[in-house]
């Protein structure tokens, strides 16, 4: 069912795991992503950043897909839909298209604008039911042509933002969306610790997930992150897995070149990766 993400980080970080927020491009990725959730009976996030909105035909498309994909597959866990690191427009045409939780990233504007225009969306989510995800101090790396200069959030901006009522807060702590560089000198635990201690309860969010040694990942969910965000590593299966297929001239035979036959090995390859992840985060059976 499509609800909030609300609930599900309520009780993640009550019971020390994390929800996997795993970003979808088409429908075989969502596909993929839903089932895989109510096989090992997991909540999850579907993440759609606003380039993956327009190559999907936009967010309306993308809202009615996701539903009726819900339906049709019979998923019982509970999905939240999920502006990925969205513009202020953006996430108003989410709300209204029946996203059921968006972001709203104002960590590239001064503080006092990122405070003012993250309280307007609060008060439009809350009003609706809706889940908002704020965030401070940029993530590093490049997305969808969004750059951020890897900062290290300040807590107490960090306290002021969740200070708001968002659901959740994502806070740069040296992390990276995308591959992580040979030199990485690893996630800002003493930031964390930090933001934590002033933010309490709420539920924290840790954006490039790709590439985050598992003993870091357990480390930061007992330092109070509650959402992971995925996405290059599916990616990344996904052409691997479709490379191999191809290179191996399946495609060429029979009908290996049909289109449900192609984007197999690859959606399997997302699978594996999503469940790999549900069972780091420990969101397996908390549905
Ligand atoms: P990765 O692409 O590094 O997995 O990061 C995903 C992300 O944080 C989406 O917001």
């Amino acid at each position: 069912m499509l609800v909030s993400a609300k609930e599900m980080l309520t009780k993640a970080k009550a019971g020390h795991y994390a929800v996997g927020q795993f970003n979808i491009n088409n429908l075989e990725w969502t596909k993929s992503i839903l089932l895989t959730a109510e096989e090992l009976k997991s909540p999850v996030i579907l993440g759609v950043s606003e380039g993956a909105g327009k190559y999907m035909c936009g967010f309306k498309t993308v809202a009615a897909m996701v539903k009726a994909m819900i339906e049709e597959l019979n998923i019982t866990v509970p999905v939240a839909l999920h502006l990925d690191h969205g513009t202020y427009e953006g996430a108003k045409k989410c709300i209204e298209a029946g996203f059921s939780s968006v972001m709203f990233d104002g960590s590239h504007y001064p503080i006092e604008e990122n405070i003012e225009k993250t309280k307007e969306l609060v008060a439009i989510c809350n009003e609706k039911g809706l889940s908002l995800e704020a965030e401070v101090g940029a993530i590093g790396g490049e997305e969808d042509g969004v750059i951020g200069g890897g900062e290290v959030a300040d807590p107490d901006e960090c306290k002021r933002i969740a200070d708001l009522g968002v659901t959740m807060l994502a806070a740069g702590i040296g992390n990276i969306h995308g591959k992580y560089p040979e030199n990485w000198p690893g996630l800002r635990f003493d930031v964390l610790a930090a933001i934590q201690e002033k933010t309490g309860t709420m539920p924290l969010v840790l954006h490039g997930g790709t590439g985050i040694p598992a003993d870091m990942i357990q480390k930061a969910i007992s330092l109070g992150v509650s959402k992971i965000n995925v996405n290059t590593e599916c990616q990344l299966s996904f052409a691997a897995a479709t490379r191999a297929y191809i290179e191996a001239g399946k495609d060429l035979q029979g009908k290996g070149f049909d289109p449900r036959k192609l984007l197999a090995p690859g959606a399997q390859a997302i699978r594996d990766t999503v469940k790999e992840k549900m069972e780091l985060f420990g969101s397996v059976g908390k549905a």
